[in-house]
């Protein structure tokens, strides 16, 4: 048994070291799925997505709105492909945790689901079965801060790290990205109330639903952030080489990094709020570049309204390379 496992963990590592590392492409092109899922029913949108590798497949976190004024968040467990995630059960969340981030905190082997308008700016809870919607502990304050120049206050977190200490990226749907950090050994805990605003532009460029990734083999990282178009909501990308530095713009005019114009989807014409695909679970949010997919939401061009009732859906995008 023992060889066995030795055997298994070698072959691991060979493959790992086979693996091709693609840098990111300077100009992308993708391919769409159709909805992937519809809400069941008593909910009228799916949003927000968050999802890790587990197992063989993916484990999906999300927001949902129901027909009333309630905001909440839910799973759908554990699919094996995509193509599943329409016939997943959609467990809800009996305490929500809006606008989730899941992730595996590996140094101290916890998963870690970070969130907003919980009881602080923002909050999270942790689990040892991150499968089940309601096994997640009590809330935590995540950040403590307040900024200024926001209706909304802050929103969307990005949580990531670099092996020796822990950032915090998020937005205010101002046109500004801020950012703070702590060391390894203090996560889980609070950020705090401090924080360094990194980026400015104007609101429609720099909107909300940030999220920070590693590049698989490259000293590279790669934030992107949902911005308001011309024919709808599209992501613009950036990069940097520290966690902690600064950030270049990557692809930053529509379509960008994806937007309507680069992805030929016709369902939708916003490429809006979710997650790229990962290479694993754990804090380092590491995407491999030869294969990227972004998990998305969209809606019917058709619906307006009330925004909470927006009939957002899941969709995903493939990079063509
Ligand atoms: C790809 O990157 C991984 C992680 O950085 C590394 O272990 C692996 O050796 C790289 N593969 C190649 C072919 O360079």
């Amino acid at each position: 048994m023992k060889s066995l496992l030795v055997l298994t963990a070698a072959t691991a590592a060979l493959a790992q070291q086979q693996t091709a590392n693609c840098s990111l492409p300077s100009t992308y092109r993708w391919t769409s799925t159709g909805v992937l899922a519809e809400p069941k029913s008593g909910w009228v949108s799916l949003k927000d997505f968050t999802t890790v590798p587990y197992e063989d497949g993916h484990l999906v976190y999300a927001t949902n709105h129901d027909a009333g004024s309630s905001w909440g968040s839910m799973n759908f467990g554990v699919i094996k492909d995509w193509s599943d995630l329409g016939k997943a059960p959609q467990k809800k969340m009996n305490s929500a945790a809006v606008a989730p981030s899941l992730f595996y905190f590996a140094p101290k082997k916890i998963w870690v689901l970070a969130y907003q308008w919980g009881p602080s700016p923002f909050s999270y809870r942790t689990s040892s079965n991150p499968t089940d919607a309601n096994g997640w502990g009590s809330a935590q304050t995540l950040f403590s801060g307040s900024i200024t120049g926001s209706s909304t206050g802050v929103i969307d977190q990005a949580v990531i790290g670099d092996g020796k200490n822990m950032y915090l990226f998020f937005c205010g749907d101002n046109g500004k990205i801020y950012r703070a950090s702590m060391p390894y050994d203090r996560f889980p805990g609070n950020f705090g109330s401090t924080y360094q605003t990194i980026l400015s532009d104007t609101t429609n460029n720099l909107f909300e639903a940030v999220q920070v990734y590693r590049v698989r083999g490259q000293e590279q990282y790669l934030m992107i952030v949902e911005a308001i178009g011309s024919q709808g909501r599209y992501f613009r990308s950036f990069t940097a080489s520290t966690l902690d530095g600064a950030w270049t713009v990557q692809a930053g005019r529509e379509p960008a990094f994806a937007g309507k114009a680069n992805t030929g989807v016709t369902w939708t014409n916003d490429i809006s709020h979710g997650e790229l695909i990962r290479v694993s679970a754990d804090e380092t949010m590491t995407v491999d570049a030869c294969r990227l997919q972004l998990l998305y939401q969209g809606r019917s061009p058709s619906s307006g309204g009330d925004y909470g009732k927006l009939p957002y859906r899941p969709g995903l995008l493939t990079l063509q390379r």
